[in-house]
């Protein structure tokens, strides 16, 4: 594995009033702060300072340079960053703050730095629903760019026990502020001239968009390029089964509601997302299982069926990139 440039002391921060400030001074002086939102931990640095932004590469181990989401702590401060046509708009006062990304034009004269744009003319904005995420965000008084705080390639942490696990000695501070709430990352919404366009599924389901838009939303980037959806990236070490009906000896399997597969009594580890058959309930442990599935060494890691609607959709999303093939 690849050292580190230099061994930094990562500190760890309460999510109380004196860790909020220390945590923003760290970001107003270039450093980087994993922190909670709603959806995931994301990786902070000042979104302006491409010196800053880089450093998250660097912790991350990304190979290369993706447009990060730059976070605002309310929605007339991401006005100011973009160019919001009457959709975006209308997406943005019915969902923030919460876990969706709105990408728009770039306002002129945003300071959103090159880097952090991966020198797109486009911005990935939002404002996330989390009492500690937008005091770090107020007091940081700039947009904060935030990744999630994993290495590149890894699953995302849900917990700061998870940022630690990767990224301990290569950032500056964590702030913990417990497990997240919503548990996969924002839906990501495209708003240019040719229509409102999902990039991603996430935490806001298609259809609340939807009904909202009062239209279906077209799939996929258009133009555009979203290279943060990497067929292979939520990848870990154990090969994943999807939507398995029979269990093999030996291997971890990961249940939703109340399926029996075939052969369980083989398992070697067993973990139910959630045993009552609630989405936003298996959404919120996924990242935290598939970890606990992998980490007990079966090689193989089976996945029962889980339901495509509402937050179903990003739930499947993630299982089928941490299925696919490494590249
Ligand atoms: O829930 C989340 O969104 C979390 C938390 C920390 O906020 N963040 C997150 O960031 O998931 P990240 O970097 O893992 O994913 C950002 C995605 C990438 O797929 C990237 O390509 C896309 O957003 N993105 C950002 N700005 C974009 C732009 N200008 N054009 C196209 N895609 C963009
Ligand atoms: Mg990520």
């Amino acid at each position: 594995m690849e050292q580190p440039p230099h061994a930094i002391v990562t500190r760890r921060l309460a999510a109380d009033p004196a860790g909020v400030a220390d945590a923003a001074a760290i970001l107003r002086a270039g450093g980087t702060v994993a922190f909670p939102t709603e959806t995931v931990y994301g990786l902070g640095a000042d979104a302006t300072a491409g010196e800053a932004v880089a450093r998250i590469y660097e912790a991350k181990q990304r190979p290369r340079f993706n447009p990060l989401i730059a976070h605002l702590a309310d929605a007339d401060e991401a006005f100011s960053h973009g160019v919001f046509d009457a959709d975006a708009r209308l997406l943005a006062k019915t969902f923030w703050p919460g876990p969706l990304t709105l990408v728009v034009p770039m306002a002129p004269g945003s300071p959103v730095s090159d880097l952090a744009r991966a020198g797109l003319s486009s911005v990935g904005l939002r404002v996330p629903d989390h009492a500690i995420a937008r005091a770090l965000l107020r007091e940081a008084g700039r947009p904060i760019v935030a990744p999630s705080a994993n290495r590149s390639g890894h699953v995302s942490p849900t917990m700061a026990a998870h940022v630690l696990t990767d990224l301990d000695g290569r950032i500056d501070a964590v702030l913990d502020g417990g497990a997240t709430r919503v548990g996969v990352e924002s839906t990501i919404v495209a708003c240019f001239d040719d229509g409102p366009r999902l990039l991603r599924s996430g935490g806001v389901p298609r259809e609340a968009i939807e009904h909202v838009l009062g239209r279906p939303l077209a799939e996929g980037g258009g133009a555009i390029v979203a290279p943060g959806m990497l067929a292979s990236h939520y990848a870990p070490d154990a090969q994943l089964r999807l939507s398995v009906t029979d269990i093999r000896a030996g291997e971890a399997v990961l249940l939703f509601g109340d399926q029996a597969p075939l052969g369980l009594e083989q398992a070697s580890s067993v973990i139910n997302l959630s045993p009552r058959g609630d989405l936003a309930e298996a959404a919120a442990r996924l990242f935290a299982a598939l970890r606990e599935l992998d980490s007990s060494g079966a090689t193989s890691i089976a996945v029962a069926p889980i339901p495509a609607r509402g937050i179903g959709e990003a739930i499947r999303d993630r299982l089928i990139r941490a299925a696919a093939p490494r590249s």
